[in-house]
């Protein structure tokens, strides 16, 4: 039996070069390796942060368009929206009962928001927490297990998430005895580089330094002139390892076209030209698919109709997960 993998992404932004380098085109890889591959669109887990109905719908669009436009092939692999397929929703009320609060209290996702709110001064420790938030992994570990999955590529902030459905999925086989549930691994590619976003942090939404993966060859010259670099002159040799521009480029090029450009950043390279070897190097890596994406948020009504069908496909396995877990935990009738 081949390997089952899955992957989701949060529709909460306009997807960024971070999320096509760490998590879409790795991802789509694995495909090509002969696994039995699903994506979907996280957007119930949106839901705990967005909550403009005409925004969730539009990011869900664009994450959808994304996926899509960089080359995944919905014939061949299993692509739908998590609010399609109710299983996820009945298997996650299960599973809250079989997950102990004090694993909630340790995960990453509420814990960095606690911190975030402790720095800004706040004294009530639950401000701003949903329940959605503070249980947000199992509905994650929900998303897994319904579908029978081996292997769960994430970056490594979702590491832990990941571990949470594996505690989860051996609970229950543990209560119930036997393999009623397939247990997770998380899969993590260590030589996914973080891509740093236009001020040299980590490229993130949170931080509003991404470049948006499709954004007109306009806006995309803006983003990557915006680049915060130093004012030494063209002729000054410069260290292509301490240069956001080169980082960026590196993530995305070939080990060759990275030797190429370091080797001119030795022998002194004006930011401006560093800046358009960037440029162009992004217009070539999507230009084409960014006609394509274009044309998939022209005919919403097909981007529906491609993750109708997915979902189709995705209940089957999710209704005989559901039916193998009922019977376990004896609702029956
Ligand atoms: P953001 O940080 O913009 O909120 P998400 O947390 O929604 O991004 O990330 C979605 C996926 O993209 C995750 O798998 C994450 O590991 C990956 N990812 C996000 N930012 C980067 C980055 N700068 N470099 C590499 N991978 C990234
Ligand atoms: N929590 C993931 C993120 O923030 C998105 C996600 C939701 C996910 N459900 C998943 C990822 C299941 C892998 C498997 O990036």
């Amino acid at each position: 039996m081949p390997q089952r993998v899955l992957t989701g992404i949060k529709p909460t932004g306009t997807p960024h070069v971070g999320n096509l380098l760490g998590a879409i085109r790795p991802a789509l890889r694995l495909a090509d390796q002969g696994l039995e591959a699903m994506y979907f669109i996280a957007d119930y887990h949106a839901l705990t942060t967005v909550n403009d109905a005409k925004e969730l719908r539009q990011l869900t669009l664009e994450v959808a368009a994304t996926w899509l436009a960089c080359g995944l092939d919905p014939e061949r692999t299993i692509f739908y929206r998590q609010s399609d397929i109710p299983e996820i929703f009945e298997l996650t009320w299960i599973f809250d009962c079989f997950t102990s609060k004090g694993w909630m209290n340790k995960a990453h996702a509420y814990k960095a928001i606690v911190a975030a709110a402790e720095e800004k001064g706040e004294q009530d420790a639950d401000a701003g927490i949903n329940m959605g938030i503070y249980s947000y992994p199992v509905l994650m570990a929900a998303d897994i297990i319904a579908f029978d999955i081996d292997l769960v590529p994430v970056g490594k902030d979702q590491k832990q998430h990941v571990e949470i459905a594996r505690d989860i999925a051996q609970r229950i086989n543990h209560v119930y005895g036997g393999n009623v549930v397939r247990v997770p691994q998380p899969k993590i590619d260590e030589d996914t580089a973080t891509v740093p976003g236009i001020d040299g942090r980590k490229m993130s939404k949170s931080y509003g330094n991404q470049i948006p993966i499709f954004a007109s060859p306009k806006a995309l010259k803006k983003a990557v002139n915006q680049i915060v670099t130093d004012s030494s002159p063209p002729e000054t040799p410069k260290d292509p390892d301490a240069s956001t521009i080169f980082q960026i480029f590196k993530a995305l090029a070939t080990p060759e076209e990275s030797h190429q450009l370091a080797e001119r950043y030795r022998s002194g390279i004006g930011w401006g030209d560093a800046k358009k070897a960037l440029i162009d190097r992004i217009e070539q890596e999507v230009g084409e698919a960014r006609a394509k994406y274009d044309a998939l948020m022209a005919d919403p009504a097909k981007i529906d109709d491609l993750l109708a069908k997915g979902a189709a496909k995705a209940r089957v396995t999710a209704r005989a997960t559901m039916d193998r877990v009922r019977k376990a935990i004896g609702i029956t009738r």
